[in-house]
């Protein structure tokens, strides 16, 4: 059983300033929900309730909107803004959060590695990149479909998606042979490759099922990419050992961390979501 899910939110978000000088960037909003309450949500729903979130400076924010606000609280009882609280209120009180810092920004790997303390060295976890909004209207959200997953091959998985051959170079490429419908055995595994040297164009998106040797793996690698430990390349050794899946999910995936992905997810969200519970 997956119980436990990892946020890496210490990035600075520098496609978003100003915005984000003050704010951290997982607090914007899709309509009026911040983008990190939509992954935790699609956590809880994937049956994990440790939420594990790596912060950084300047992020404060997140750990009092995962916490009882008492004077908002107070006052709004008994007013028809009572019911807006409810959605969060419910994470606060099913879910435990702990937090811990990412004190230098050394790579994706890096902050999972820093997760250890707070997922432990035994059992396997999530990874999600609040980032990447995914939705599944038809279904199961992304990560319940990667932990059924999971329970079936019990190693670690990522989800992946076709992208454009310009775009690959913004993702972990994966290549690897189909196994079932969907489900990939990876056999390579490249941190944003030049457009012209990618294995594939199946892109990694911010959703992962790890198993906990991956800490082990993460330490004995040498920074790669832009400088920084990559956790493609931990994956890469860990399906040289044994095996990594990559799972093409079913359901939408919005690239909040650019400007066009966050106004496509506002416009989505607001037409498919909003209207629609009115
Ligand atoms: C990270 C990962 C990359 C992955 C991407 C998904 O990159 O390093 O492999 O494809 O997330 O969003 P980032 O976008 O944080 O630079």
């Amino acid at each position: 059983m997956i119980k436990k899910c990892l946020f890496p939110a210490a990035g600075y978000g520098t496609r978003f300033l100003p915005a984000t000088k003050a704010m951290p960037k997982e607090m914007l909003p899709i309509l009026n929900k911040p983008l990190i309450q939509y992954g935790v949500e699609e956590a809880y729903d994937a049956g994990c309730d440790v939420m594990a979130i790596i912060t950084g400076r300047g992020k404060r924010a997140i750990t009092d909107h995962f916490d009882i606000s008492y004077e908002l609280e107070h006052q709004i009882k008994g007013t028809s803004k009572e019911a807006m609280l409810n959605d969060i209120r419910k994470l606060i009180d099913e879910c435990t959060f702990t937090y811990t810092r990412q004190n230098e920004m050394k790579g994706l790997g890096d902050a999972i590695l820093k997760g250890r303390v707070l997922v432990g060295e035994s059992d396997p976890f999530a990874v999600v990149l609040a980032d990447d909004l995914c939705i599944n209207p038809d279904g199961e959200g992304v990560l319940r479909q990667m932990i059924n997953i999971h329970n079936k091959f019990r190693c670690s998985i990522v989800a992946i998606m076709e992208v454009p051959d310009e775009e690959v170079h913004k993702y972990g490429i994966i290549s690897g042979r189909e196994i079932e419908d969907g489900v990939y055995m990876v056999e390579d595994m490249v941190e944003k490759p030049d457009n012209d040297k990618a294995p594939s164009n199946l892109a990694i998106i911010g959703r992962y099922i790890l198993t906990a040797d991956i800490f082990e793996i993460i330490e004995n690698t040498k920074p790669g990419k832009n400088g920084e430990v990559q956790i493609t390349d931990a994956l890469l050794t860990q399906a040289k050992r044994g095996m990594v899946l990559a799972y093409k999910f079913k359901g939408k995936r919005f690239d909040c961390g650019s400007v066009e992905g966050f106004v496509e997810a506002t416009n989505y969200f607001y037409n498919n979501i909003l209207k629609k519970c009115k």
